[in-house]
Parts: C-alpha cells; sequence; structure tokens
C-alpha cells in the first residue's frame, strides 16, 4: 500500500490544493450562462482542432456546415469527458479506499472527485442542450484494478487524459470566434483541472523512483498503448454516422492536421514522461509508432 507518509512532497501539495480548491471551487450551474442557446450561431470547438479539419471532406463543407458539424464533435468530446472522467473517479476512489483518513491526500483527493463530478454534470448539461445524439465511447472498457504499475499508472492516465482536453480547452476558452457557452465550459475546466494535473504530477514524479524495476518496467511497455487509447477517443465514428459522411473516423485518422493537434495535446505529458525517464532512447520509437510523438 502506498500512503503518503513515505511521500513528503505529496503530502505537502495536497495540503496547497485543499487550500487552493477553497479558494476556488467552481459551480458550472452558475458560472456559465446557461440561458445562451446552444446553436449554431459560433463554432463549439476552433476550427483547427477538429478531427476532419484540412481535409477535402472538410473542403468541401459550407460554413454553417462546418459549424454544425464542429457542435456534434463538441458533444463528442463532452461525452468522452464524462466516461473517462467516470473511469477516472473509480481510480482516485480505488486510491482513497487504501489511504487512512489523517493521510493528507485523503482530503484533496475527495475534493478532486467532487470536482469531476460537478464537469461531468456540466459535460452532461451541454449535450442535453446541444441538440446532439447522447454520444458516448461505445465500446469502451478499462479495468482501473488491471493496470500495471497500481496507482502509478492510473495518475498516468489521468495526466494523459487532462493534459489533452487541457490543450484543446485553453485554445477553445481564448477563441473569440467559439460560442460564450463552449468558452465558459472551457475555461472553467482549465482552472479546476490544474490542480488535478499538479498532483498527480507531484504524485508521480515521487512514487517511480520508489517503484521496483519490473514495476518501472511494466508500467513503460504498457504507457503508451494506454495513452494511444486516450487520444483515440478524440475520434468518435458515430459523429460521421449520424451527419451522413462516408469515411469521417478513417479521414480523421489519417488526417496529418489532427495527427498533429494529438502531438501537440499529448506533448506536456510526453515530456514529464520523457524527464521521469518512462520515455528513453529504446522505447521513444514506440511512442512515435502510435502518433504520440513526433
Ligand atoms: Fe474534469
Ligand atoms: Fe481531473
Amino acid at each position: 500500500m502506498t500512503t503518503t507518509t513515505n511521500l513528503p512532497r505529496t503530502a505537502a501539495r495536497s495540503h496547497q490544493l485543499v487550500t487552493a480548491s477553497e479558494r476556488t471551487t467552481l459551480d458550472p450551474f452558475r458560472e456559465v450562462d446557461w440561458s445562451i442557446p446552444i446553436d449554431d450561431s459560433a463554432f463549439h470547438l476552433p476550427p483547427e482542432v477538429l478531427p476532419l479539419y484540412g481535409t477535402t471532406v472538410w473542403d468541401s463543407m459550407s460554413e454553417t456546415r462546418r459549424i454544425v458539424y464542429g457542435r456534434h464533435e463538441a458533444a463528442a468530446l463532452c461525452g468522452a469527458g464524462i466516461w473517462f472522467e467516470n473511469v477516472l473517479m473509480q481510480a482516485v476512489l480505488r486510491h482513497l479506499a487504501e489511504l487512512p483518513v489523517t493521510d493528507p491526500a485523503h482530503r484533496y483527493l475527495l475534493v478532486e472527485v467532487a470536482d469531476e463530478c460537478r464537469h461531468s454534470t456540466m459535460f452532461g448539461e451541454f449535450i442535453r442542450r446541444a441538440g446532439t445524439p447522447a454520444y458516448r465511447p461505445a465500446h469502451a472498457s478499462l479495468d482501473v484494478d488491471e493496470l500495471p504499475g497500481r496507482r502509478a499508472m492510473s495518475y498516468l492516465l489521468i495526466l494523459a487524459v487532462e493534459e489533452l482536453l487541457d490543450h484543446i480547452n485553453r485554445k477553445t476558452m481564448r477563441d473569440e470566434r467559439v460560442h460564450p457557452v463552449s468558452r465558459q465550459i472551457a475555461k472553467l475546466h482549465v482552472l479546476e483541472e490544474a490542480r488535478h494535473v499538479s498532483f498527480a504530477k507531484t504524485y508521480l514524479s515521487e512514487v517511480w523512483p520508489q517503484l521496483a524495476a519490473d514495476e518501472r518496467h511494466a508500467m513503460a511497455e504498457a504507457a503508451p498503448a494506454l495513452v494511444a487509447m486516450v487520444a483515440e477517443f478524440s475520434i468518435d465514428p458515430a459523429v460521421y454516422e449520424h451527419l451522413g459522411i462516408d469515411d469521417g473516423a478513417t479521414t480523421a485518422r489519417v488526417n496529418p492536421h489532427h495527427r498533429a493537434v494529438i502531438v501537440a495535446g499529448v506533448s506536456k505529458l510526453t515530456g514529464f514522461l520523457q524527464d521521469l525517464g518512462l520515455i528513453d532512447d529504446e522505447n521513444r520509437s514506440t511512442w512515435a509508432a502510435l502518433g504520440l510523438l513526433a
């Protein structure tokens, strides 16, 4: 069992993050102006992050059609967000079950779960108001108890999801072409996820050197495919089926523009894993072959 009694930096960071959460905890039903209709008056994601951007399919669409398509992609991203937050909460709850209540991380991790509950209600509200199908990863399953490296792998996965979403959210919140509701959602998520990213990085960098060599090896082996799975959720075939875009998912997967968005989106994660030593000269090519490193 890994408590934070042997993780002084994680314990100290937990105290800081509880204080930061007391200062800023946001209610999406106050912060987001849901009275503004989620319509096609503007893009819901910056066009450049849409998986079909720059393809011949994209070129053939009218501006109105592009906006409609983007509304569906935004709803699908919210659906993927809800799915991931559910899985990641399960991982955090398993960790919580191991921790004594006196461990400083105990209080912070409950705050983190509460944050994710609010985020998922916010993503759900967007989908309910967006007039799209209730998109969600259809055939996904991930057993958080079966991950190698135990808790450490959970936090690596948490970080992968959070960094990729953060990349898209930051572009969304700053983009004046984007609908105000989407910008408000993105901003709220960026503000609160910064704490989760901070916990995951502190925990991982402190636990990693304490793992047995075989555990580190198993994690380094499993990580590229798991992060690739996270990246794969940026494309939901149901969007293209619903909109009648033939071969949309295949077109998106091979779209060099989309592949560059993924590399950029996970670059904070891959940079961190290189500093940690999990990505090294030996396994770098595996990450590159999966489209996660340039
Ligand atoms: Fe979240
Ligand atoms: Fe999070």
